[in-house]
Order: C-alpha cells, then sequence, then structure tokens
C-alpha cells in the first residue's frame, strides 16, 4: 500500500491544469489514509544532470550537485507513491519535469534503482484536443519506458484537454478519475 506519496507539479502554474489534476489525485490518496506531501518543481532550483557519474563512482552517494534536488533526494526514497502531474510543452513534458527525472540517474547504480517497487500516477494536461497530436502520447511512452527501466509500477495515468489555468476543472469526469486515482494509488 502506498501510505507516503509525493506528488510532484512539473508546471509553472501553480493554479494550472496538471495541477488541478494532481490535487485531485492527492485528495484520493489523503481520503484513503494516505500521507500526502506535494512539491512545485518551478519553486525549486533543480540544475540538469552533467553526467559528471559521481553518484556511479561512489557508490551508495547522492548526486554531488548542490541545489534542491538535496532535499528532494530523501523524500523520494522515503514514498513509496510517486505522482507526476506536467503539462504537455512540445509534444511531451515539461522542462521541469525532465530536469527531474534527469536527475533520478543518482538514484541508481549496479544495484538496481532506488526507485525500484515504488508505484506511480501520472497525470497530463495538454491543449490540444487529441492526446496524439497533443504530444501527450510521447510523454506517456517515456514515462512507461523509464518506469519499466528502473522496475517501478504504474498505478494509472490521468490526462485531458484544457488550455487556459484551470479550466480542466469543467472537465468533472476527469477529475472524478483523478480522484479515483488517487484512492487506488492509495491502496495499491
Ligand atoms: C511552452 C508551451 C508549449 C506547449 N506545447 C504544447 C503541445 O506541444 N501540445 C499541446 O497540446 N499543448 C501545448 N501547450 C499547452 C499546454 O499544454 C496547456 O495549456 C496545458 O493545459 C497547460 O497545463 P498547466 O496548466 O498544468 O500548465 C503548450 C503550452 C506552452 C506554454
Amino acid at each position: 500500500m502506498a501510505r507516503n506519496i509525493l506528488v510532484v507539479i512539473g508546471s509553472p502554474r501553480r493554479n494550472g491544469n496538471s495541477a488541478a489534476l494532481a490535487k485531485q489525485v492527492a485528495a484520493g490518496a489523503k481520503e484513503d489514509g494516505a500521507k500526502v506531501e506535494t512539491i512545485f518543481l518551478q519553486a525549486l532550483n533543480i540544475q540538469p544532470c552533467t553526467a559528471c557519474d559521481a553518484c556511479r563512482k561512489k557508490l551508495k552517494k547522492d548526486c554531488i550537485i548542490k541545489d534542491d534536488m538535496k532535499a528532494l533526494y530523501p523524500k523520494i526514497k522515503a514514498a513509496d507513491g510517486i505522482v507526476i502531474a506536467s503539462p504537455i510543452y512540445w509534444f511531451t513534458v515539461s522542462a521541469q519535469t525532465k530536469l527531474f527525472m534527469d536527475r533520478w540517474y543518482a538514484l541508481g547504480g549496479d544495484d538496481g534503482y532506488a526507485l525500484a517497487g515504488k508505484k506511480f500516477a501520472v497525470a497530463l494536461a495538454y491543449a490540444d484536443a487529441d492526446p496524439f497530436s497533443s504530444g501527450a502520447v510521447n510523454a506517456l511512452r517515456t514515462f512507461q519506458d523509464a518506469f519499466n527501466f528502473i522496475g517501478a509500477e504504474v498505478v494509472g495515468t490521468v490526462y485531458g484537454s484544457a488550455w487556459k489555468a484551470g479550466e480542466i476543472k469543467k472537465n468533472k469526469a476527469l477529475m472524478d478519475s483523478a480522484y479515483e486515482l488517487g484512492r487506488k494509488l492509495a491502496g495499491a
């Protein structure tokens, strides 16, 4: 059961559409008794991975970059459920989300990834009505491959179309699905 859940929002819009979906997932998880912490990536200083490989040379050491990932790594390790919420930017995840994901590299080593066995849920928002032409499918495919690679489990995904910040809340069926995904994640 995912009782300790980290919700990571990769949109620069605090009250945007992916954040609205993430809030619903969090509400569903809390309803099921899970402890939920939400992280807003835009507010953090997260530098790109420099491929220095220090994390691999000194096994069991975290990334040597001194930025806000230092505080996030322990939270990621402690979580048993992780929700990634992202807008679609240029036919895939936002840069904020991608920077965060690249830094997962430091959680890997010869004995696999510290993310192995964790339960993930994904929430995506995009403007185009079609998940294919919006690029949402590219993001979903990225998550599918990444979770498969690190040995994590995808509990579910929610995604839908909206343009203006918060507009997605009008899509009641989607908001309900996001809430149910939170409950599913907490019970998974
Ligand atoms: C820089 C930028 C790039 C975007 N690229 C796409 C895109 O490739 N496909 C799409 O359907 N929508 C695109 N959009 C629209 C956003 O995905 C859409 O407004 C979404 O609802 C934003 O989610 P948010 O409110 O969580 O930030 C883009 C928006 C911006 C600002």
